[in-house]
């Protein structure tokens, strides 16, 4: 397949690209390296040995994308991965998120239709559930107030999405629900890029564990779960990445469009667990603050898999520990050791 990716520099979207290279696909990847570095490509070359085709770009602004895709049809599908994701930072400066997550999937879907680009993975995220009423939570269940704007714009992405597909049913898509991304590519040179202080519990915690910061705080233990602290489930990024290649093979002869799939392990793990396991990996102990409860907290979530499993074929190979070490080589490689 010809595929393109928007993102191709982020965290999911690099890991994506070697799994499409890794299998022979040809790659168009698009970034316009706000939230990346430009080594990225390299470091990709390096793991796969295929050059992908790289464009700088912003796909937000309009008809960028498509001039750029023109000359290079047919192209099988897009996996729209472009977006900001910092919770925090969306309610600070809401129209960074509603330009960037909005109008880049617009662009996206607009470029499907008039290019006759047939395929669409859009990346959305468990946060459209906010707190459920039944764990695991089920594709099922309802949409519940989004707690800030970044959770709006994956609403929004989604209806957006399906109101499309409505009007131009010959394009099909995949929705894909992530859980929470973690881990690295096992060879340590790509993983996520953190500017500023972290605010994801991973990345944070592999900074205090080198040294960059004094202690990780465990935000709140007093949740009603066993050990009282938040439940999440973790989900390593190479297992996310093989989910889209699923995807996009699903979109062949699709039981539904859109395709709606949570991408977890289906197994919940709470903060403490999460800490406790990366000490037995690292053979220390990390320095931890019990801290007061973070706004907008969900208390505990984790993934229905029957469905992804069913019609994807698709399940979490990767243990939690597999992605903390990932992790914790990662933070290892950006930190020059
Ligand atoms: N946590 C800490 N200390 C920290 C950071 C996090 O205790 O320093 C806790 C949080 O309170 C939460 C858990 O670790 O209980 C996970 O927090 P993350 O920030 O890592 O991830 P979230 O579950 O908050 O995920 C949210 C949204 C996703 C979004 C993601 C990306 O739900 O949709 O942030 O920022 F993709």
């Amino acid at each position: 397949m010809r595929i393109v990716l928007t993102g191709a520099a982020g965290f999911i979207g690099s890991h994506t690209l070697v799994v499409l290279q890794e299998l022979g696909h040809e790659v168009i990847a698009i970034d316009d390296f706000s939230n990346s570095e430009p080594h990225i490509p390299g470091r990709i070359f390096q793991i796969t040995g295929k050059e992908a085709e790289w464009m700088e770009l912003d796909i937000a602004q309009p008809g960028l994308l498509k001039n750029a895709l023109r000359n290079r049809l047919p192209i099988d599908g897009i996996i729209h991965f472009a977006a900001f994701k910092a919770v925090e930072e969306s309610v600070h400066n809401p129209l960074k998120y509603y330009r960037n997550n909005l109008y880049g999937l617009v662009e996206v879907l607009d470029c499907m239709r008039e290019l006759n680009i047939p395929k669409l993975v859009f990346s959305s995220s468990c946060t459209v559930y906010g707190n459920p009423d039944e764990l695991p939570v089920t594709e099922q269940a309802p949409f519940r107030p989004a707690v800030s704007p970044y959770g709006e714009t994956k609403q929004m992405g989604e209806r957006i999405l399906m109101d499309t597909l409505k009007a131009h049913p010959e394009l099909q898509a995949c929705i894909l629900r992530y859980f929470n991304p973690i881990g690295a590519h096992p060879s340590g040179l790509i993983g996520e890029l953190c500017r500023g202080v972290p605010s994801n519990l991973i990345p944070y915690l592999t900074q205090t564990a080198i040294g960059k910061r004094e202690r990780l705080r465990i935000f709140g233990n007093d949740y009603s779960t066993p050990d009282g602290t938040c439940i999440r489930d973790f989900i390593h990024v190479c297992d996310l990445a093989d989910a889209h290649v699923r995807a996009l093979n699903y979109l062949d002869s699709p039981k539904e469009n859109p395709g709606i799939f949570n991408v977890g392990t289906g197994k919940g793990v709470s903060v403490q667990e999460a800490v406790d396991t990366f000490n037995s990996i690292w053979g220390k102990s990390l320095p931890v603050e019990y801290v007061s409860r973070r706004a907008g907290d969900v208390e505990q979530i984790w993934s229905d898999t029957q469905k992804i499993e069913r019609d994807l074929g698709w399940s979490a190979k990767r243990s939690l520990a597999d992605a903390l070490a990932d992790a914790w080589r990662w933070e290892q490689t950006l930190a020059g050791h």
